[in-house]
């Protein structure tokens, strides 16, 4: 952090003394004002309930430019990393700071290739699950439980620790993900294949059985991986600023990125995609595409409750740059499987057309975000609508792994404790029973 020549004066109209508040400078992005020193020299706090006005730590993984709907990992744009390179490669970048040469490349591909097996004991902890559990239920319980399994792996103040647990929880996801899959369907766990890639391995154990040879097809192969890519990370997110405040403690790194997966369940969060879809399917059964404006309408009404899944973005007042490419990835694959005409796909067209255009949407510069395309692509691929959140929580685990080792490894670094403004009851007696 560069400490900025300007510094932030505050004054009170009270005459109480001024203070001084230093500033700092990012690389690129908003500037800070530090205010650790603010309580202790004004005995006031800060008041930012959803943290709209604040950073809570200074990172070099993601940079977003919410105005410009820029995505970059490690300095590297999102449309490059789609395009140019695997998700293994994303993670490598995430977790090391910059792209794998030829022979880490190879390296880490296989060390989380030959780590992608998980306990014997795991399916005998799926069965204290009901068949129809919905599986982000599930793989909060699976992940929670993994710090069982890893007592080699689990103190977070160990960088080596960190790291084992790192390539165990990105090597076992997809493996966690298609077994809550298949228990749900009551068919047989498949179990990965270290010759297939890491998302090749995944459909295979999602789509595969035993009684035939399944073979993967190379344009969902490529479609999952960009979709894993998309999801990867995303700065301090409701769900990674989970797993800060969550890892700040101690616990073990397991632990922290099940309540990340807990967290990201929500539909205001990781959840929308399922959310998107479910509302997609219900303008679908009303009528379609002839039933838009009607809906659109109830969006716009604040009294409704109903907001238009997958648009709208804390950060992003512009197009999400993950919507775009995963509009073009759902084109793909629905030509692959010679669905270009599915009508959840127009549907999606015609209502973000629609919004694009109306003065509701563009006046509060809401737009798609990751999650308008990414159901109906999943969908399309063969994926069940409630398991959309736990494919964004495969995906999202190495951006929470990375970021909380970059909080582990700050040796400034101290437990996460807010404060509270309190307008509770002052202090009172406790009066008898009688009188009460
Ligand atoms: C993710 O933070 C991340 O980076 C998250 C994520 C990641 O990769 O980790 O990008 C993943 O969570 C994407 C967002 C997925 N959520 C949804 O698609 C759910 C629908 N979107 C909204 O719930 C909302 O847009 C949020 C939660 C995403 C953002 O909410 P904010 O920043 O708190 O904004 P807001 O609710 O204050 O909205 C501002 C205005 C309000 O209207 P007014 O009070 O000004 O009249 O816009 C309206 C909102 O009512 N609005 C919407 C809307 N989103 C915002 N109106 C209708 N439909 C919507 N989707």
């Amino acid at each position: 952090m560069t400490p900025s020549d300007v510094k932030a004066t505050l004054s009170f109209s009270d005459g109480s003394p001024k203070m001084d508040l230093p500033i700092y400078k990012g690389t690129v992005g908003p500037d800070v004002i530090d205010i650790r020193k603010l309580y202790a020299q004004t005995g006031k706090f800060t008041y930012d309930p959803g943290f709209l006005s604040t950073a809570s730590c200074n990172s070099t993984i993601t940079y977003i430019d919410g105005d410009k709907g820029e995505l970059l990992y490690r300095g590297y744009p999102i449309e490059q990393l789609a395009t140019q390179c695997d998700y293994l490669d994303t993670c490598y970048l995430l977790l090391n700071g910059d792209l794998p040469d030829a022979t880490q490349r190879s390296d880490f591909h296989k060390l989380v290739i030959n780590h992608t097996m998980v306990n014997e004991q795991m399916q005998f902890f799926l069965r204290g699950f009901r068949r129809d559990a919905h599986p982000m239920a599930v793989l909060t319980g699976l992940i929670g439980g993994l710090s069982a399994f890893y007592h080699d792996s689990t103190d977070i103040n160990n960088p080596e620790h960190r790291h084992v647990a790192a390539i165990r929880l990105i090597a076992k996801m997809p493996t966690l993900v298609a077994m809550a899959y298949k228990y749900g369907i009551g068919q047989p766990y498949m179990y990965p294949k270290n010759d297939l890639s890491y998302s090749g391995n995944f459909l295979r154990m999602m789509f595969g059985t035993p009684c035939e040879e399944y073979v993967v097809n190379p344009v969902l192969e490529r479609a999952l991986d960009r979709i894993f890519i998309l999801h990867a990370d995303h700065e301090q997110n409701a769900s990674t600023s989970t797993v800060r405040l969550c890892g700040s403690s101690g616990t073990n790194p397991f632990a922290a990125i099940a309540a990340g997966v807990a967290c990201l369940w929500g539909p205001a969060h990781g959840g929308a995609n399922e959310a998107c879809l479910n509302m997609l399917e219900d303008i679908q059964r009303q009528g379609g595409v002839s039933k838009v404006g009607e809906f659109m309408e109830k969006v716009k009404d604040k009294n409704s409750g109903v907001k238009l899944m997958g648009f709208g973005h804390r950060v992003y007042k512009n197009y999400d740059p993950r919507a775009k490419l995963m509009q073009e990835t759902c084109n793909e694959v629905l030509a692959e499987l010679g669905l270009e005409n599915d009508p959840l796909f127009k549907l999606a067209k015609e209502l973000e057309k629609i919004a694009l255009e109306d003065e509701y949407f563009v006046s509060r510069k809401l737009y798609p975000n990751v999650d308008f395309y990414s159901g109906i692509v999943q969908r399309a691929i063969g994926i069940p609508v409630n398991l959309f959140t736990g494919i964004f929580a495969l995906a999202r685990t190495v951006g929470w792994i990375a970021q909380l080792n970059e909080m582990i490894s700050d040796p400034e670094y101290k437990i996460g404790r807010p404060r509270q403004l309190f307008v509770g009851a002052a202090s009172r007696d406790v009066q008898p029973v009688g009188e009460r």
